[in-house]
């Protein structure tokens, strides 16, 4: 039978061992103290309570759950086991979900629907995902993050794909759970196309009608995380300003490649991890100190677990941190190969380029198993202009003056664009994270990250031969 608990008038919990669950709240308690559990697993558990003795299918589950998006059965497993955790099955003899192989999920327990009383005030709500790694380094930036979102109403994560916007967002996040009433909220919008699924998907993450957003968050003291923004830019930066305006205790802190260049934004740009430089010899101990380095190190031993940092393999390790530029997402998708390749050969086919970084972990997002992945997400969204400046800056080695970048340019465009639209075309290189800034003390040079010079000379190169 299927109850009817869905109205928002009733005012009903449903009772199943020492566990209360009030729908509308999404609160779940045992023995009157609230649990915290991710909004989805909520989402998942009133499908199973509506169900309840029925079983209910994977694809079901997530049709329900996530009726706009497509995700993969991983996303319910690991909702499921979030759930079976708070409702303590692991060490249950009768279980309260119980999974019947190639069919689904049941609810398996009886549940009495009772009138609510007042229920205890929840956790703060949070649906920020878990870190399932220890985050290197990075100690300076996640304070800065997070003393800003404190001050400022609108802070930008900027840098290149895989260089930890995402996780230093994140981190920062974390600290702030006490600060904002209204809890946090993530919303990633890799997945989403367009400004309407945008709009869409914030509605269906705060649970509001799209005509009452405003008036809802008008009311919120709630930190707001959009993460991935840079292929929704334009469409980000006039949501972020359109919420900001009506909602004056509202705070949106965005990840992006590129800026969103909206009012009353402050821009943070993520350098790579600290890595040693090629002038030092250092000992495995004083190479400890270095973020890339114990990244690196940490990585293989997931793959090893005896693998160890000492002083035999410390200048290796130091090479190819270096050969990365520190860059994190690099650095793990190398570590991948340490069990088959070992050190030396990762160094080895490192050299020859970043192919051999063609082979990430399993779940990682699409456009995180492979660097070039990565790349090509930030190098599909270049107009063409940009696309072939961005192919000849790849033949400058190292750092380079803007006035060597333009005459370069002009020299291989041939004259067929102007200076200033080559100029429009470097900045949006380096507006779009894909052109290092390196501020000196006397004059501002620019730099292709090693890792993104590889993946801009094999574009060129491909282009060659294309062009015969
Ligand atoms: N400081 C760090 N310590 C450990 N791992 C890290 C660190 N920073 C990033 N990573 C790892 O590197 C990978 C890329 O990080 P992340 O997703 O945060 O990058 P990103 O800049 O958001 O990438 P994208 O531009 O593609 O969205 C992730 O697997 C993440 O766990
Ligand atoms: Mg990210």
């Amino acid at each position: 039978m299927t109850m009817q608990i869905k109205t928002p008038t009733d005012n009903l919990a449903l009772r199943f061992g020492p566990f209360l669950f009030y729908p509308e709240q999404r609160l779940l308690t045992e023995d009157g103290r609230a649990l915290s559990l991710g909004g989805r697993a909520m989402d998942m558990l009133l499908v199973l309570l509506e169900r309840r003795g029925e079983t209910v299918s994977k694809e079901e589950l997530m049709k329900a759950v996530w009726p706009t998006s497509v995700v993969d059965e991983i996303s319910v497993r690991v909702h499921i086991a979030a759930l079976r955790r708070a409702l303590g099955d692991s060490h249950r003899k009768e279980l309260y979900i119980t999974t019947l192989p190639q069919k689904g999920y049941r609810f398996s327990r009886d549940v009495t629907l009772v009138a609510a009383a007042e229920p205890p005030a929840g956790p703060r709500k949070c649906n920020l995902p878990a870190l399932l790694s220890t985050t290197e380094g990075r100690e300076v930036e996640i304070d800065k993050v997070a003393n800003l979102l404190t001050q400022r109403r609108l802070l930008t994560i900027t840098g290149p794909g895989g260089i930890g916007k995402t996780t230093v967002a994140i981190r920062a996040a974390q600290r702030l759970k006490d600060f904002f009433s209204d809890g946090i909220h993530f919303l990633d919008l890799a997945c989403l196309d367009s400004n309407d699924d945008l709009s869409q998907s914030l509605c269906e993450l705060l649970r509001v009608e799209k005509s009452t957003l405003p008036g809802h968050l008008a009311k919120q003291h709630m930190l707001l995380v959009l993460d991935n923004c840079e292929h929704l830019v334009s469409e980000s930066a006039l949501l972020a300003e359109s919420l900001l305006g009506s909602a004056d205790n509202l705070t949106i802190v965005a990840t992006s490649r590129e800026p969103f260049r909206a009012d009353g934004e402050s821009v943070m740009h993520l350098g790579p991890l600290p890595y040693p430089v090629a002038s030092d010899v250092l000992t495995a101990q004083e190479a400890q100190g270095y973020a890339a380095v114990r990244l690196f190190v940490y990585r293989c031993q997931s793959r090893l677990p005896d693998f160890v940092l000492n002083d035999d393999n410390v200048a290796d390790i130091c090479a190819i941190c270096r050969r990365l530029d520190g860059l994190p997402l690099a650095l793990e998708l190398a570590a991948v190969h340490i069990d088959v390749l070992g050190l030396r050969g990762i160094a080895m086919q490192l050299e020859e380029g970043v192919k051999v970084l063609s082979q990430g972990k399993r779940t990682a997002m699409k456009r995180h198993q492979t660097l070039q992945a990565a790349l090509d997400w930030s190098y599909g969204m270049l107009e063409a202009c940009e696309q072939s400046c961005f192919r000849t800056l790849s033949i400058l080695n190292g750092s380079f003056s803007l006035e060597q970048a333009l005459e370069l340019l002009d020299a291989l465009d041939c004259g067929s664009r102007s200076r200033a639209r080559l100029l429009e075309a470097v900045t949006q290189l380096v507006t779009k994270s894909l052109v290092e800034v390196e501020r000196g003390r006397e004059e501002v040079r620019y730099r292709l990250l090693d890792t993104t010079r590889s993946y801009a000379l094999d574009k060129l190169k491909q282009r060659e031969l294309a062009e015969g």
